[in-house]
């Protein structure tokens, strides 16, 4: 009945979780929603006898805002990562080429492959853990029709700089689609980075891909947006499930936006935290609201981490621990110091 293929596919795995422990899964953060965009989800709910603005229009001008860009170069989606999937299915035919750094965000190769597009990636530099753009440009071939990048990268918290993405949109060919997720954008504090909205401005085959679901705290209601060229905008809207982005997550994202300033400043615990627990546990620096520890014995260090009630994730490649308050982090402290010291 099924299609012999979706047997190797890999199942998209959420962070684990389990009542009364403390989840460090899946970087959400600890905050919840503004009293506003609760309010906002509550008066929308009151007619969801209706379909929602399929079109977004209120979200959309309220982004454009945001972000100095015309509506035209926006498209919102049922969180960033059906956007991610929609920039797949809008760019490659069977047996194109993805091209992705790896580890990171696992629906990139799940997303190629459901496609029927052939998943390329790109291991990051062991020594850094940073994207190796030199390698993903020698993996270009005339079937490549996207690259993902993603900034910081999930899981490994890395940033590459702007003079690194110049000098990679320099051996891009124009054709080819580069999707720059900014997932958690509103966590990184590397002056040098690249900024994806400016980078839509220069290259017309770069789209931005952003979410309210990590420094907005909406990750419960479900809503991303993309940027850039409005051809490729229309190319996403036309793989869209129509209405994917119900009223109520148009509503809680466009109250957010309202109080952006209130919402961002929050960020500024999770800034102060992933120092504390990046020292503690002995992680590099990370620019996003989690660190990452490579080559260590991820599931065992889970396992144990679990008994003591802290829910992390582990990878093949290593474990990654979500950074969110101060009283989170000193719960975490604790059971990592029970785990290493007995
Ligand atoms: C790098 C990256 N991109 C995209 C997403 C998708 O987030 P959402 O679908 O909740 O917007 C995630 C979620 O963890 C992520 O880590």
């Amino acid at each position: 009945m099924i299609r012999a293929d979706l047997t190797d596919i890999p199942t998209y795995v959420p962070g684990k979780t389990t009542e009364d422990a403390l989840k460090l899964s899946s970087n959400e953060v600890a905050f919840t929603p503004l009293p506003a965009a609760v309010s906002a989800i509550t008066e929308a709910a009151t007619s969801a006898n209706r379909y929602p603005d399929m079109g977004a229009v209120e979200l959309r001008g309220v982004l454009a805002e945001h972000l100095e860009l015309a509506p035209e170069q926006i498209t919102v989606g049922c969180g960033s990562s059906a956007l991610c999937q929609q920039l797949v299915q809008a760019t490659c035919a069977d047996g194109d080429e993805v091209i992705f750094p790896w580890r990171s965000f696992e629906a990139y190769p799940i997303f190629a492959r459901v496609a029927g597009a052939t998943a390329v990636p790109i291991p990051l530099l062991p020594e850094t853990q940073e994207h190796d753009l030199d390698g993903m440009i020698d993996a270009i071939t005339e079937r490549t029709r996207l690259i993902f990048l993603c900034n910081p990268n999930n899981p490994s918290g890395t940033t590459f700089t702007e003079e690194q993405f110049e000098a990679f949109m320099q051996r891009v060919p124009a054709d080819v689609v580069v999707g720059l997720d900014e997932a958690y954008f509103e966590f990184n504090r590397a002056e040098d980075s690249p900024v994806a909205t400016e980078a839509v401005q220069r290259y017309p085959n770069v789209i931005g891909l952003r979410t309210f679901s990590k420094a907005y705290g909406l990750a419960g209601v479900r809503v991303g947006y993309a940027f850039g060229n409005p051809d490729l905008i229309g190319a996403l809207n036309k793989v869209a499930i129509p209405f994917a982005v119900s009223s109520l997550a148009q509503a809680a994202a466009i109250a957010s936006l309202d109080a952006a300033d209130e919402l961002l400043e929050r960020t500024e615990e999770v800034v102060a935290e992933r120092e504390r627990v990046a020292q503690i546990v002995g992680a590099a620096p990370s620019q996003a609201n989690f660190v990452w520890l490579p080559d260590e014995d991820a599931a065992a260090l889970a396992g144990k981490l679990a008994e003591h009630g802290v829910i992390i994730r582990a990878f093949p490649e290593g474990a990654r621990i979500t950074v969110t308050n101060a009283a989170e982090t000193d719960r975490l402290i604790q059971a990592w110091e029970a785990v290493h010291n007995g």
